[in-house]
């Protein structure tokens, strides 16, 4: 970790030096927000720091590449890692600092805690990534904890990600106001996702048909088509799109719970993961 120093922006992994910056923003009246990642920073990730800078805030942003969010077949080895790259990005975007800790540190050994949680995580996401949100919620925690934000920024292409973070913020009464950003698109529609790297040229072209799909999904809906009609079509076209998909479905927008039964009676959002090849993308869109 040596070369931290050598970053285009002023980078640590050490706690102390963390808050030692940190106290000293607050000292000095002014807001600290944050942004967590998970590096191979696109332009979604800055809009994010530019949303917490907006916010009149300094900024820090954390790259960790957490082995807790991820099952043992999934792509934790694959998942890029740009760290010079990304730094001169956040360098760039007038970031202020960047937190790259290390997994010793974050989970030295003896570390036993787990969080069990309900609400927004069920189902969706929970149903095919079953430790995911459970992976999430610890880090986001401990990383709350060590930065001790005013702020953060959390974006709205994971959207039952954002939704379990603020239930967690809320029940367990963290001082920290939780700030939604909207999704960054490629032209054709496509979220900019870290993982799009992973997609070929031809699987990059079909990618784009997911938002399509949910557009068509979403404005069915917005019509006053039932959920169940409306959901079925969506499928049809997604399955044969496609190589499989993990879900297509319309939820609750505030709590993720699933709908009565008909057309759309309240603000409502659609969500989806769908595989090409070996890479799985999600996406979702507000009802309306
Ligand atoms: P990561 O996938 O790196 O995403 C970091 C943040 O960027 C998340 O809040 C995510 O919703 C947001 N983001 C990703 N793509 C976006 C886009 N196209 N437009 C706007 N925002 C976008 O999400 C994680 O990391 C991790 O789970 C983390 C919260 C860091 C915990 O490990």
């Amino acid at each position: 970790m040596s070369d931290l120093s050598s970053l285009p922006i002023a980078t640590t992994a050490d706690l102390d030096q963390l808050r030692k910056k940190i106290r000293g923003w607050q000292r000095d009246g002014q807001r600290v927000g944050f942004v967590p990642t998970m590096g191979a920073l696109h332009e979604g990730h800055l809009s994010l720091i530019k949303l917490a800078q907006e916010r009149g805030s300094r900024v820090v942003a954390s790259i960790f590449v957490n082995p807790a969010q991820f099952a043992p077949h999934e792509d934790f080895d694959a998942y890029p890692r740009t760290l010079r790259d990304d730094a001169a990005k956040l360098a760039n975007a007038d970031c202020d600092m960047l937190y790259a800790p290390l997994a010793s540190d974050l989970y030295p050994d003896g570390f036993a805690t787990e969080l069990k949680l309900g609400g927004a995580a069920q189902g969706l996401e929970t149903d095919f990534r079953p430790h995911f949100f459970a992976g999430v919620a610890i880090v986001v925690a401990k990383l709350f904890n060590r930065v001790q934000p005013d702020l953060a920024v959390f974006g709205e292409k994971d959207y039952q990600q954002l939704l379990v973070i603020k239930q967690m913020v809320r029940d367990l009464d963290l001082p920290i106001s939780i700030i939604p950003g909207p999704t960054l698109r490629e032209r054709d529609g496509l979220a900019l996702s870290s993982r799009n790297a992973y997609l070929s040229t031809k699987e990059r072209e079909i990618a784009a048909g997911l938002h399509e799909i949910l557009t068509g999904f979403a404005r069915d809906l917005a019509n006053g088509t039932d959920w169940e009609t409306a959901q079925g079509k969506a499928l049809a076209k997604a399955a044969s799109a496609f190589d499989r998909v993990d879900y297509i479905e319309a939820r609750c927008a505030a709590t993720l719970a699933p709908l009565p039964a008909g057309p759309v009676d309240r603000p409502a959002r659609v969500l989806a993961a769908v595989w090409l090849g070996k890479t799985r993308l999600i996406d979702n869109l507000a009802v309306g």
